[in-house]
């Protein structure tokens, strides 16, 4: 019994809900090849980030170098498992509150700023798009952002949880 319209969704109306569920189809069904386009987007806008990933205390020195490393290619697969399990659990994504704020905690002890979350977002839609074409409506891209900044938000508990209580 949640209160509002959206269904305890994050403010995700069940139309909402229903073309996220339906757009991740496809997605889902090569998500490493969809994954490879977010994170090629991401490092196009930000090449910054690439530092902060580093497998046995050793450096990408490009993003072609870290989109072919095995260890990055297994984050990848974390990321859309992430998405993935928010897809799902759209009608009740409180039960990833905990998971997600430990995830944000994770993140922010590997030197990610927050901020940087939002280019991932960025990113994110730039895959949808590739993957969906002209699909890819108004309606569906303000689906994805309002899912999108409901589990950043939830992540980012983790950084300001740590820097107040230290
Ligand atoms: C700015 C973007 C990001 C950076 C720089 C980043 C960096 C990292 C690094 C360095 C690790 C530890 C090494 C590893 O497991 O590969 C990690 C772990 C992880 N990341 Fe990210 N990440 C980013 C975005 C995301 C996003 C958007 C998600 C999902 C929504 C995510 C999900 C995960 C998961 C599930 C783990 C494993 C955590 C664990 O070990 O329990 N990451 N990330």
């Amino acid at each position: 019994m949640e209160s509002g319209g959206g269904g305890g969704g994050g403010g995700l109306s069940s139309a909402d809900q229903q073309l996220i569920r339906e757009s991740w189809q496809k997605v889902s069904a090569s998500p490493l090849e969809q994954g490879l386009v977010l994170f090629g987007r991401l490092f196009d806008l930000d090449p910054g980030l690439l530092p902060l990933f580093q497998y046995n205390c050793k450096r990408f020195s490009t993003p072609q170098e870290c989109l072919s490393s095995p260890e990055f290619l297994e984050h990848i697969r974390k990321v859309m498992l992430v998405i993935d399990a928010a897809v799902t659990h759209l009608e009740d994504l409180h039960c990833l509150e905990e998971y997600l704020t430990n995830l944000g905690k994770k993140h922010q002890a590997v030197g990610v700023k927050v901020e940087s979350f939002s280019t991932v977002g960025d990113s994110l839609l730039y895959m949808l798009e590739k993957c969906h074409g002209p699909a890819f409506n108004l309606n569906v891209r303000e689906a994805w952002t309002k899912l999108y900044s409901t589990v950043v938000k939830t992540m980012s508990g983790g950084w300001e949880v740590s820097k107040s209580v230290e």
